[in-house]
């Protein structure tokens, strides 16, 4: 992106950032009472856009907030922002908060409009050398609520897991909950054992990630096998090789897990393949 000052989308607005400002009643602001969806975009071209908006609308319908905008708009407004705000690939951040009320209080009325807000951000370019090198994790005890397959902007539990994680200077913790293997504090889960790839269905104890799914397809049209079925935290123990997917991380290789090495403490011979699949399915959004 140019040294220039980002532009922003803020209720019917396009702004430079720092004049994008929005009240300090706004609910987002006092309760977390939003949600948002991240988008990838590689050679000007979202990456399952269609699947992001859907999933936007769901945890919209999730949280009785009505979608301010249709499809055509929201992505009148992507393309718009992408043009301002040139680069190479990037990232599209949206969020839609219940409002600003007049009141602090958690009920409100009909008639509080809510606030839409969309940001374009660098995607720093994949290092695959340092991909390849992995990164260490912990398990946390998941105690997020049973609400985590909406995309909400609510993430202080994640980021209490995420730093506590941090401090122990790991990369990342990977959340279980009642035995059972969730996701990361911002990216789903999968493990690989004896060539089979499993991840843990879809719930409300994880976001249904748009990376998930496009992992699971290509893995599958390129032969493997993959189950999604509930995952023991013991079985991580065993794992050949684990993976943290996300829009961002795209498939990163967990090489230690709670200062235990993960298979042969290196990216696995599944990684190599599926992130191999994955850069092709990149590169061919980029040429289409
Ligand atoms: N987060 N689970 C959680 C809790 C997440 O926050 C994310 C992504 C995912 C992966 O979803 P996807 O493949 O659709 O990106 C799973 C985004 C990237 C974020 O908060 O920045």
């Amino acid at each position: 992106m140019a040294t220039s000052e980002p532009v922003v989308y803020l209720n019917g607005d396009y702004l430079p950032q720092s004049q994008a400002k929005v009240s300090v009643l706004d609910r987002g602001f006092l309760f977390g009472d939003g949600v948002y969806e991240v988008i990838p975009v590689f050679g000007g071209k979202p990456l399952r856009l269609n699947e992001h908006l859907d999933r936007l609308q769901r945890s919209m319908g999730r949280v009785a907030l009505q979608n301010p905008l249709t499809r055509d708009e929201w992505n009148e407004i992507f393309q718009i922002l992408l043009e301002k705000n040139p680069g190479a690939d990037r990232s599209i951040y949206l969020q839609v908060t219940r409002g600003a009320a007049p009141v602090r209080d958690l009920s409100v009325g009909p008639d509080v409009q809510p606030t839409v807000f969309v940001m374009v951000n660098d995607i720093k370019p994949v290092d695959y050398a340092r991909l390849e090198n992995g990164i260490e994790a912990i398990t946390v005890d998941d105690f997020r609520w049973k609400a985590c397959d909406v995309k909400s902007v609510s993430l202080i539990a994640n980021v209490m897991i995420r730093l506590h994680a941090n401090e122990l200077s790991v990369t990342d913790a990977v959340m279980v909950r009642d035995g059972l293997v969730t996701e990361g504090t911002a990216s789903n889960i999968f493990m690989v054992k004896n060539g089979i790839i499993s991840t843990p269905p879809d719930s409300e104890c994880l976001l249904p990630g748009i990376t998930r799914d496009l992992v699971i397809e290509l893995a599958l049209a390129n032969g493997f096998e993959v189950k999604q079925r509930d995952i023991k935290q013991n079985e991580l123990d065993a794992a050949d090789e684990i993976w943290l997917t996300s829009s961002t991380r795209e498939i990163a290789p967990v090489v230690k897990l709670n200062n235990h090495v993960v298979g042969d403490g290196v990216a696995g011979e599944c990684w190599k393949k599926i992130i191999g699949v994955y850069q092709d399915y990149k590169q061919e959004l980029r040429n289409g």
